[in-house]
């Protein structure tokens, strides 16, 4: 028998496909609306880098729109030109310098387009930012619904849209190869185009996307077949889901096990679990914010569609991490918030499951001379 502590699942190396994670944190997406003309900046390049420097396994760049015109402000980016590439190539490089994945989430963000920032309420672009050069524009959706007072009615698809919006997620995923991300994440949640077909709340639909849930699963899973096809065969492909939302349940638990079978069967790897985004405001919440709100979801998911879940939402202690993971609620654990609060999250998670030189989860720079620190430590406390 060997003398070494079994190696915390949190820290166990896991595969996906051909693609092997060295250990099981995640960095959520996070948007920083700091982007210019679409393209990820030097911000992003140390926003995302530090996380890599941390010792994540996974490090996710924020949501990323397909199109200019998908995009929700100004200030998100993109991957729609050869120029916004060579800018992500720039940032995944460097964090899979750190021995990190770089995962990219694509999104199109439908009818709630054009709007400002988060500190200013994601209020609807109007006659004061056009006259700063920051005109709205109208969206596209399911159905001519404005996704709040003073935002401009979206156009209701027709069969063209629905066909390019596929095609501009097609040409999305295969520059996201081009860029080097090894993980390609399709943002289905949060009230972004896919959960806007979903949702009969936003989906009145009486042609074959709309009506019973087969229907308004349908946009949704016929562009992830599209993109599974051009999304390498060996790379993992994630989809986020708010597992509920709606008043009264309108998007259930149920229906989130029933779409995530549909997607296992059409080649997706995991479902990261999320709520929300649909209506209302982004202060009230469906789901009361306890430690790990996701986790009941990812557990459910994973059991009832036999496939790998990401659990995310204030997890943000290691042993708390470990235990879902131990207990088989989900596959990995993604944090956002705890990160941005301490980038070396991994580093100290290490520390706190009892590993053996947690330093060396951190970049050779740091890791000798942290270690030299504690053997200094050890030497004047014996
Ligand atoms: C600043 C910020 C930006 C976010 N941007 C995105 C995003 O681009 N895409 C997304 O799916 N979720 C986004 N989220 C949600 C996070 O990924 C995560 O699900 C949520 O914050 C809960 O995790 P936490 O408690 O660890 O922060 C964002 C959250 C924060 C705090």
């Amino acid at each position: 028998m060997s003398d070494q502590p079994a190696l915390p699942l949190l820290f166990t190396p896991l595969t996906l496909r051909g693609l092997t994670l060295k250990n099981r944190i995640v960095v959520s997406p996070m948007s920083q609306y700091s982007a210019v003309n679409g393209e990820p900046t030097d911000w992003h390049l140390v926003h995302l880098g530090k996380f890599a420097m941390g010792g994540a396994g996974v490090v996710f760049c924020e949501e990323t729109s397909v199109s200019e015109r998908s995009r929700k402000t100004y200030d998100c980016p993109g991957i729609y030109t050869e120029g916004q590439v060579r800018a992500w190539r720039r940032i995944t490089d460097f964090i899979q310098g750190q021995g990190a994945i770089a995962a990219m989430q694509l999104g199109h963000a439908g009818r709630k387009v054009a709007t400002r920032a988060p500190w200013d309420g994601f209020a609807p672009l109007g006659e004061q930012d056009a006259a700063n050069g920051r005109p709205p524009w109208a969206g596209i959706a399911p159905s001519p619904i404005p996704f709040k007072e003073g935002a401009l009615v979206p156009k209701e698809m027709d069969a063209d849209d629905i066909r390019r919006v596929i095609a501009l997620h097609v040409d999305a995923a295969k520059r996201t190869r081009d860029a080097g991300f090894g993980i390609l994440e399709i943002h289905g949640a949060h009230g972004y185009i896919i959960q806007q077909f979903l949702s009969p709340i936003t989906n009145h639909r009486k042609d074959g996307y709309g009506g019973d849930i087969q229907g308004r699963m349908r946009f949704g899973l016929e562009l992830m077949e599209a993109v599974r096809e051009a999304w390498p065969a060996e790379l993992p492909l994630f989809f986020r889901a708010s597992c509920v939302d709606g008043r009264g349940g309108i998007w259930s638990l149920d229906d989130t096990v029933v779409l995530a079978r549909e997607l296992k069967a059409r080649g997706v790897d995991v479902i990261d679990c999320s709520s929300g985004g649909i209506e209302g405001p982004l202060t009230l919440h469906l789901v009361p914010r306890v430690p790990g709100y996701h986790v009941p979801f990812a557990e459910r998911i994973r059991k009832d569609a036999a496939m790998p879940t990401m659990a995310v939402g204030l997890i943000t202690e290691a042993h708390q991490a470990e235990g879902y993971l131990q207990a088989g609620q989900c596959d990995l654990v993604a944090l956002a918030r705890e990160m941005m609060w301490n980038p070396n999250w991994p580093t100290h998670a290490a520390a706190a499951l009892g590993m053996d030189k947690p330093h060396e989860q951190l970049p050779r720079p740091y890791a000798w001379w942290l270690q030299k620190r504690e053997d200094v430590r050890r030497i004047s406390q014996a």
